[in-house]
């Protein structure tokens, strides 16, 4: 996972225990050059001066893009992280944001302690959330320098005059993942990262039926958060974490089987969310 860009210094790799661990954290990239980006970004916090603040740093993704959040916070923690702070480059800063990943983490820390219970030198480290740099007064020359580095940046070109065409997909099934506020302040933004990320991993596209996967605004079942619907069959799911995305595309998106361990039924009955 770790390249030059997000290597530590001056190690290989682990953390020193002093020093904090930085995970800077974006919604998402699927391109190289984005993807490059936040790895140039991870090396500035070194490189910047800053060195002495902290012991590596590298960069993750909150949604699609990887790799996620969680699957860098596993190899940091691995790699001996005792403390780890978590830069979120995201304008604008949504005010749920703390509150999900706050949530998030509570729910992590408890499967690893569960994954990690026989291993007591792999304990769940002390992790902070810094501020968003654009929050900070400094950003006012870091934004100077942008606005005077503008005459020599490369400009956008204009569109071609010709009109481009689409082929209209012949995928099945349709997957929902609920945005609205209840299942964003749940972690949709995460299950939704882990489904693209997968959709795209296993060609889910073009696998068996075909499917396509789409954020939609508040689908009802807000206790139920975080929600997601499959259609055509119209199948509601919720409390759905990573491993319920998988559940769902194997069992559902794959087979056409409802995956029981979090579907509720739409059957005019008030559903409270199962313990997991
Ligand atoms: S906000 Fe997700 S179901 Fe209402």
């Amino acid at each position: 996972m770790d390249d030059r860009s997000d290597r530590s210094r001056p190690d290989e790799g682990g953390s020193d225990g002093d020093r904090p661990d930085v995970i800077i954290i974006a919604r998402s990239a699927i391109a190289a050059a984005p993807i490059e980006e936040m790895r140039a970004a991870a090396a500035h916090v070194l490189a910047a001066g800053v060195a002495s603040h902290a012991s590596h740093a590298s960069h993750a993704f909150t949604e699609q893009g990887e790799p996620a959040l969680k699957e860098r916070l596993w190899e940091r923690i691995a790699s001996g992280a005792r403390s780890i702070v978590l830069v979120p480059l995201i304008v604008p800063m949504e005010p749920s944001f703390a509150i999900w990943i706050g949530k998030i983490l509570a729910r992590w820390e408890r499967e690893w302690s569960r994954e990690h219970e026989q291993e007591p030198g792999q304990p769940w480290p002390e992790i902070r959330l810094a501020p968003a740099p654009f929050a900070l007064p400094q950003a006012r020359d870091l934004l100077a320098a942008a606005v005077s580095a503008a005459g020599s940046h490369p400009q956008p070109a204009r569109p071609p005059a010709k009109r481009e065409g689409s082929i209209i997909p012949a995928q099945k099934r349709r997957v929902l993942v609920c945005h609205g506020a209840p299942c964003t302040a749940a972690g949709a933004s995460l299950i939704w990262g882990h489904l693209r990320n997968v959709q795209a991993r296993r060609s889910l596209r073009t696998q068996g039926e075909g499917m396509m996967s789409a954020k939609a605004s508040c689908l009802g079942p807000c206790n139920l958060a975080p929600v997601v619907q499959v259609w055509p069959e119209g199948t509601s799911y919720g409390g759905v974490d990573e491993a319920g995305i998988d559940a769902i595309i194997d069992a559902h998106v794959l087979n056409g089987a409802i995956a029981e361990d979090y579907a509720y039924p739409a059957d005019g009955r008030k559903h409270v969310l199962r313990d997991r």
